[in-house]
């Protein structure tokens, strides 16, 4: 299995220090997560593609971009055009996933999909040859620091379990609650990227809390 990656969540960090911030977990980040929210998909607003846009200038760290907006069709290929290494946009405001896929692989990023709390799996478990990524969220999408929801897991093993007899080359990523309570359970279910926002920025040193969940999540 590949080694298993973690993203911080600049959610949890200072937005005016978002360069600083990025630079902190440089060299122990294996990508940096970037929510953005546009108030309509969920109720909270963010940061957009101007902000991504001159972020991207002020670290090598690879960019994960989650895209929690609506009309995901109208932005996604800007954030590739700006540099991310991935993009995930949710399936519950896509209405041609796939074709979407294709046009974020066409610009030179990786295709992500991801999938809310109220959102089964099994729809769109045909549809992750098309993706490089499946975002599965463990709490509700919309803010940081809520509390795991084990019962997601149940999703992200069916998702493995679908990959493995695909012989898909799929990341399966959680998001929401990850911190070193949780990590293992995620990683055992068969995650192998996490999202971690408060657990890494609320961390006396972010960079060693980043090096401390891979190891929880490489056992
Ligand atoms: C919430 C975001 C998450 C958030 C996670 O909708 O998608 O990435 O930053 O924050 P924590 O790690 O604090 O749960
Ligand atoms: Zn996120």
């Amino acid at each position: 299995a590949p080694s298993p990656v973690v993203a911080p969540s600049i959610l949890a960090a200072d937005f005016a220090r978002l360069a600083d911030e990025v630079r902190a977990v440089e060299g122990a980040a294996d990508w940096i997560h970037v929510d953005v929210m546009d108030n309509h998909f969920v109720p909270n607003l963010t940061i957009g593609l101007p902000v991504v846009q001159s972020l991207r200038a002020a670290t090598t760290i690879p960019f994960d971009v989650h895209l929690m907006i609506e009309e995901p069709r109208r932005w996604a290929p800007g954030y590739a055009d700006a540099g991310a290494y991935n993009v995930t946009f949710h399936a519950e405001a896509s209405d041609n996933p796939v074709s979407l896929a294709k046009d974020l692989r066409a610009a030179g990023a990786k295709a992500g999909l991801a999938i809310d709390r109220d959102t089964p799996i099994e729809p769109y478990l045909e549809l992750l040859p098309s993706f490089d990524t499946l975002l599965i969220m463990t709490i509700k999408a919309g803010f940081g620091g809520q509390k795991f929801i084990p019962a997601m897991l149940d999703k992200v093993a069916a998702a493995r379990r679908h990959a493995k007899a695909g012989h898909l080359e799929l990341r399966i990523e959680v998001d929401g609650g990850i911190a070193e309570d949780t990590i293992a359970e995620a990683a055992a279910a068969g995650a192998d990227a996490f999202v971690a926002g408060t657990a890494v920025y609320s961390a006396q040193d972010p960079a060693e809390a980043v090096r401390k969940l891979r190891g929880l999540a490489a056992r």
